[in-house]
């Protein structure tokens, strides 16, 4: 085993995109949920100027499972605090997730705000 450095100086966020077979009656958040969310979140980690500071993921199950909604979980780099476990609505939370994991991972200081020019 060797250890290797991380490319992300702040921390991780583990989007569940974990399926399940329905017929096992079983919850799941599902994959195609899950990797829509964990696009977007990619995306608009790199609209602030993020990139390198958050690790953006899937996951597969995180051990919640719920009947709906997917699981997120916000882990800080070097914090001894347990990882803070949301369950969101995928389509119509997105932002307010965003805002979370700013606040959480400490990001707002690092967001990059494009002047924009006056016409
Ligand atoms: S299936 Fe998403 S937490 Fe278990």
């Amino acid at each position: 085993m060797k250890e290797v450095k991380c490319h992300w100086s702040h921390g991780t966020v583990l989007v569940c995109a974990n399926e399940r077979d329905p017929a096992s009656g079983k919850a799941f958040c599902g994959h195609e949920s899950g990797v829509s969310l964990r696009n977007w979140m990619k995306e608009r980690r790199n609209k602030d100027g993020l990139k390198g500071k958050v690790l953006v993921s899937v996951a597969s199950c995180l051990g919640v499972c719920p009947n709906k909604g997917t699981v997120v979980a916000i882990t800080a780099n070097g914090s001894s605090a347990e990882p803070e476990v949301l369950l969101v609505d995928p389509e119509n939370e997105r932002e307010e997730l965003w805002q979370e994991v700013t606040e959480r991972l400490n990001l707002a200081e690092c967001i990059i705000i494009e002047d924009v020019a006056d016409p």
